[in-house]
């Protein structure tokens, strides 16, 4: 199996993340980890100035965070891709090509010589009739501006993938044997739902609501700046016993959005693999770390909830460990990118 030998970057709105790790997927050692904050209004910019801020704060991650190879492998945001499991009759591989761009001409708002499209089999649907495909509709203009960035960092890409992929990657993957699994990625934008059975990404979702938009809810509520309502959501969460519960009760509707887009999920998850029940919801990203949202969520859905953890099997020096593994969240993506082993 070859060498892991390059980075993963995760470039989110709130951070960007870098993890450099070394040896191979199922035996990685640490490298490099770090992370810096996203200069505001870059990432979905398109202009020349906001390509070379982020370029200039990848090249200070890279340096920061000391990692050792221009390598890279960068997540493009699930919120600017289009991913859907579809369903087609068993076709040709000639055939499927021709069916993939005609279905995702369907529902892809954008025309389909603006779009790189991928796709994986994933294999037959429960009556066993169709096939199951997972495809993936990135638009050109941001791999090229992903690319771009990238290379005016003076860096070099060998590898782009979904978030979602990456993310299921280091936190669902990696275990043998996982029973059928939700995977709940909290960003500060936005939420990431994926659904995982026999390792194989069977469901995903991306909506636009996260960290931010709960901090929004308590500036609402409380009337604060926003940076002020920040720091009063990761102080009390959901947790009704602080101050009144009155933090909670401003992030309870808004959280309860990410809930219900849970529960809309699961259902319909459920009726399209009746036979594969998901068990448990892994949670994932920054604002997983908000308090009490295990005890919530689990209430909420009535399923096991658990807090992923990425650096799972990855012995970290023991001068940062406890700060990685505090952070251990927000490191889920970068993770799965370091992860990627270049199939040769
Ligand atoms: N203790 C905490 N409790 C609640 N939220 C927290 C806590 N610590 C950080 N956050 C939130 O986590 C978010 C940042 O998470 P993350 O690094 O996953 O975002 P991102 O990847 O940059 O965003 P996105 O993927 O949505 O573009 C911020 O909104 C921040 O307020
Ligand atoms: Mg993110």
């Amino acid at each position: 199996m070859p060498a892991l030998n390059h980075f993963g970057l995760d470039i989110g709105t709130h951070s960007l993340k870098a993890v450099q790790l070394s040896g191979s997927s199922e035996q990685p050692g640490f490298v490099a980890a770090g992370q810096i904050p996203t200069p505001p209004h870059t990432v979905s910019a398109e202009t020349e100035e906001s390509v070379e801020a982020l370029a200039a704060t990848v090249k200070t991650l890279h340096k920061e965070a000391r990692i050792t190879t221009n390598k890279v492998v960068a997540a493009l945001p699930e919120s600017q891709i289009f991913t859907r499991v579809i369903e087609l009759p068993p076709l040709s591989a000639a055939e499927t090509r021709h069916a993939i761009s005609w279905e995702a001409e369907q529902y892809v708002p954008i025309p389909m010589s603006e779009v790189r499209l991928d796709w994986q089999v994933l294999g037959k649907t429960v009556a066993g009739d169709k096939m199951e495909v997972l495809l993936v509709a990135a638009p050109i203009i941001l791999v090229e501006r992903f690319i771009k960035t990238i290379k005016a960092a003076g860096l070099t890409v060998v590898g782009l993938e979904t978030e979602i992929t990456a993310v299921v990657r280091s936190l669902v993957q990696r275990s043998e044997g996982a029973p059928t699994t939700m995977v709940v990625s909290i960003g500060a934008s936005t939420t990431d739902l994926s659904i995982v059975t026999g390792g194989r990404i069977n469901f995903t979702r991306s909506i636009a609501t996260g960290g931010v938009a709960l901090a929004r809810g308590v500036a609402q509520e409380l009337g604060f700046e926003l940076d002020q309502a920040t720091e009063y959501m990761k102080t009390y969460g959901l947790d009704a016993t602080s101050l009144e519960g009155k933090v909670m009760q401003a992030i309870k509707p808004v959280f309860d959005v990410i809930v219900n887009e849970i529960r809309r999920s699961l259902a319909f998850y459920a009726t399209k693999h009746p036979d594969l029940p998901v068990k448990r919801v892994v949670v994932t990203g920054g604002t997983a770390k908000l308090s009490g949202l295990v005890i919530y969520l689990a209430e909420a859905i009535g399923l096991e909830v658990q807090i992923g953890n990425p650096w799972e099997g990855v012995s970290l020096p023991s001068s940062i460990a406890p700060k990685l593994e505090e952070e251990g969240t927000s490191y889920a993506v970068a993770v799965g990118l370091a992860l990627k082993q270049e199939t040769k």
